[in-house]
């Protein structure tokens, strides 16, 4: 049986920071397989490495040593054009705060990363329809401040969509919402990965999100300490 490439294989990771005159790693010896289509949480304290594995895993940070291979493709060696188009066409981001622009639509928005690709000309269309997909093409045209935390994240989300990644990384994406609208957004992210075959990675805080992942690790001091694996 042919094997299919992994969204990920990440071996011996290590990301150090100085402090002072000692190296702390924030990702200790950090080795992980992730199959294509997994919903997979990271949980662990504060502290513990999680925003530090999903930038390394993003190739937003390179001070990392060890080996990363995304969708069979080998990071080391790559130059920062080469890590920037991978980055445009394989992965989407979502943060705990959003990072939507105050002077532009929602539309323009989610359109934004489609108006850096090589032909911008269908941006509108698909920002129409990963707007229609997170349920607020009705808001095309007001700005995000009018909007609710769980909306705005929502906008958040369909902006990662609208080149269609194969993977999105999620980093506390429902940190800043209350309980009722954190759900809009656990539950828009279950049917993305049901109802589309994404690779879902995502670091919450939140036992009830870590809960509607099929596979949870957990991270102490930049160590797996906690995998359940693929729960089917
Ligand atoms: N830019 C940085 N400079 C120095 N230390 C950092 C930096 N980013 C993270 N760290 C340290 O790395 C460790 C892991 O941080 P982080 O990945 O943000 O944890 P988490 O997201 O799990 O709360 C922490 O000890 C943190 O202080
Ligand atoms: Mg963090």
């Amino acid at each position: 049986m042919a094997m299919e490439v992994l969204a990920y294989q990440l071996q011996g990771l290590r990301r150090c920071y100085e402090e002072g005159p000692t190296r702390r790693a924030a990702l200790d010896d950090l080795s992980l397989a992730i199959p294509q289509r997994s919903f997979m949480a990271v949980v662990g304290p504060s502290g513990s490495g999680k925003s530090t594995l999903l930038s390394v895993m993003g190739a937003l940070d390179r001070g990392y040593e060890g080996k990363i291979e995304i969708l069979g493709r080998d990071l080391r060696g790559m130059n920062e054009r080469e890590l920037g188009r991978l980055r445009n066409d394989f992965i989407g981001f979502v943060f705990q705060s959003f990072h939507l622009l105050p002077h532009l639509s929602v539309l323009e928005n989610v359109a934004s990363p489609a108006l850096f690709a090589p032909s911008c000309r269908g941006a509108e269309e698909a920002a129409r329809k990963a707007l229609d997909r997170v349920g607020l093409l009705d808001r095309a045209n007001d700005r995000p401040q009018h909007l609710s935390g769980g909306q705005r994240q929502r906008v958040a989300l369909a902006r990662a969509l609208v080149r269609s990644p194969p993977i999105l990384l999620c980093d506390e994406p429902t940190g800043n919402l209350d309980s009722r609208t954190g759900h809009e957004v656990i539950d828009l992210l279950e049917r993305l990965h049901a109802e589309e075959s994404r690779t879902i990675i995502v670091v919450t805080h939140e036992e009830r999100l870590a809960q509607r992942a099929r596979r949870r690790v957990e991270l102490v001091d930049g160590k797996v300490v906690n995998d359940t694996g693929e729960v089917p």
